[in-house]
């Protein structure tokens, strides 16, 4: 979603701010502007599109100021136009705000601001905010305290930052529902939406939780709630490098990610491997590891691609662990009123760490007593500061919004967890070793598959200009057959459809005729023979087909257009290496339809609205 970024300190802002708005256009990316104070001059310029654009118009204008604000959009209300783009000001132009959020009851804010005279220029929510701040200024209070009292007329979610040209010592900020940080620096502070827009200059961090305010200076920041009582705050302190967010000679991030997947994959299982007892050790488990293992039931919910991720943890948790298992849907499992008790437990899924879904299920599930566990990438993420205890994925700061290596260490991640549930059931040690020494081997079968980069390029091209894909799997690989799907549409915005094999016969099947691609997941395994049938139909009525299958697999080439081998390991950790052939084959077709591959239309990395 939206990106936050603010400087105040000794230095010119505006390349501070417009490089940490480079470093989150990743999150939302339709407009992007600046808003920056200096001896009791304001100005505003913001641009439609991409921060190169806004980079260029200020090129020649010569900005200089040491107090400043800076935002990129995701549209939420209004199209995407100057006029929408943050900042957004007060009418004599000496206050300016930048929102991510929705505030929901802006419509009956607006009413009200509009009796008392104000004028409104955008269609966004979030200038509402800035108006009834300057209302409570222009009664005399105090910055601070006018935020504090905007702020509780307000329903919905928000991070806000906000400058005034009469208090020019400070940047306010304040936080529900979207993530804030305050970036500690010598003589400056700064204040991000994410830690990666600040990175270049801090790794001192102060994370705000939801209902707390920042009044930030440049040598002090005090915090306290939006009621006004102050709050002790501790210090993180940042291990993530810049190096690591930067696109390191690959043409995408995409592809980046894509190709360090040997390494993040050998990341989420690092320390974590007890070899000799064919178990797993996952210290952020060890309080909670009883009520896990005795859990009733174990639900996942989470969103996108983490989504996919939970549907095979289902397949593994079962299978393995023996232990009922349920996924939905984060968006409808807070809304659907679930049965949950003590006796459960809740993983929450999430990448980024901030869905505003997935951190509403987490809430609701801890609310009715479960154990609540997060399995999140971003360190310091709120669902991974307000989960009970759980398993950082430990993939790396993944920027390309169509997520690869985090769902292949989602996947990881949930193999040790499932691994250790099940060796303290019923899992022998030799067959616990046997899935040890599998998880092992994967960062090498990885670097293999990712040789056929060409091959799958050349198929890309075969490809590119279809209309529809089908990709169908069974078992273990019918969520691979979602998130093949996913990412095709995501990037080449190729409409595809992902389905358990054995349904395409009650629908999908229809559609099927020779120019219908179809990109089976056919791994030797216990569903193979059906999968076979399933092609063999696909093949009766003329439709391509593509199959991601086992080295060694001699059957499959006669009965299919394209095949694309790769090294086998055991049924529970396939869908991490069948995915990875499906990320390419997306990543390339979308670059041969000329697509901005790293920032997709209309998607955003991290959303944060519901
Ligand atoms: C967005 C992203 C997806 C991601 C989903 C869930 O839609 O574009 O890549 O899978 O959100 O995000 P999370 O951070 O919770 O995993």
């Amino acid at each position: 979603m939206c990106g936050i970024v603010g400087y105040i300190g000794n230095k010119n802002c505006v390349p501070i701010l417009i490089n940490g708005l480079k470093r989150l256009e990743y999150r939302g990316y339709d407009s992007a502007g600046i808003g920056i104070i200096e001896n009791g001059n304001s100005s505003i310029i913001k641009n439609k599109g991409k921060v190169s654009a806004l980079e260029e118009r200020i090129h020649n204008m010569n900005l200089h100021a040491g107090l400043g604000i800076g935002h990129t959009r995701w549209a939420t209300h209004g199209i995407p136009n100057e006029i929408n783009a943050h900042p957004h000001s007060n009418s004599n132009n000496t206050l300016f705000l930048i929102h991510n959020g929705i505030i929901e009851n802006y419509q009956t804010i607006k009413t009200g601001l509009k009796k008392l005279g104000y004028h409104f220029t955008s269609e966004t929510d979030s200038e509402v905010l800035v108006h009834l701040i300057d209302s409570f200024l222009v009664k005399g209070y105090s910055l601070c305290k006018a935020v504090q009292l905007a702020l509780n007329e307000v329903e919905g979610t928000y991070g806000i930052a906000v400058i005034y040209r009469e208090e020019p010592d400070k940047i306010v900020v304040a936080r529900k529902g979207s993530p804030l940080v305050v970036g500690l620096g010598e003589n400056e502070n700064f204040i991000a939406s994410d830690v990666s827009a600040i990175l270049a200059h801090t790794k001192q961090v102060v994370y705000l939780d939801d209902g707390e305010l920042a009044v930030v200076s440049k040598d002090n920041f005090t915090v306290k709630t939006i009621s006004d009582k102050e709050i002790e705050k501790e210090v993180h302190e940042i291990s993530m490098s810049l190096e690591e967010i930067d696109k390191g000679g690959f043409p995408h991030f995409m592809l980046k990610e894509i190709m360090e997947q040997p390494e993040s994959v050998r990341n989420s299982m690092r320390g974590r491997l007890l070899i000799d007892e064919g178990t797993s050790k996952l210290g952020g488990l060890t309080e909670v590891v009883d009520r896990l293992v005795n859990s009733k039931r174990i639900l996942i919910s989470a969103c996108g691609t983490s989504w996919h991720a939970g549907l095979v943890g289902e397949y593994m948790l079962e299978h393995i662990a023996r232990i009922p298992t349920e996924v939905e849907y984060a968006s409808e499992f807070r809304y659907r009123n679930p049965i949950i008790d003590k006796d459960d437990t809740v993983f929450l899924i999430s990448q980024s760490g901030e869905t505003a879904d997935t951190l509403a299920a987490l809430r609701e599930a801890k609310n009715r007593g479960a154990l609540v566990l997060g399995i999140c990438n971003v360190v310091g993420s709120t669902i991974a500061r307000e989960s009970t205890a759980g398993v950082y994925i430990h993939a790396g700061p993944e920027i390309g919004v169509a997520s690869t290596k985090a769902f292949t260490s989602q996947l990881v991640v949930l193999s040790l967890i499932t691994l250790l549930i099940a060796r303290k059931k019923s899992l022998s040690a030799p067959e616990g070793r046997e899935i040890v020494k599998e998880l092992q081997a994967l960062p090498d079968k990885i670097s293999e598959i990712l040789k056929l980069n060409d091959k799958i390029e050349e198929l890309a091209n075969e490809f590119k200009d279809a209309n529809n894909f089908l990709y169908l799997g069974r078992g273990y690989n019918f969520p691979v057959a979602l998130e093949g799907a996913l990412k095709l549409k995501e990037i080449s915005y190729i409409h595809a459809e992902g389905y358990p094999a054995a349904e395409m016969k009650h629908g999908p099947i229809a559609l099927i005729d020779e120019n219908m691609p179809v990109v089976f997941i056919a791994p030797k395994d216990s569903t193979y023979d059906k999968i076979i049938s399933n092609i063999e139909e696909v093949r009766a009525r003329g439709g391509k087909i593509i199959a991601i299958a086992d080295d060694g697999d001699g059957e499959i080439d006669r009965i299919v257009d394209h095949v694309i081998k790769i090294p086998r390991t055991i049924e529970m950790l396939s869908p991490i290496l069948n995915s990875i052939p499906l990320q390419l084959l997306a990543y390339h077709i979308a670059v041969k339809k000329g697509l901005n591959v790293d920032q997709p239309r209309n998607l955003a990395k991290s959303v944060t609205v519901e």
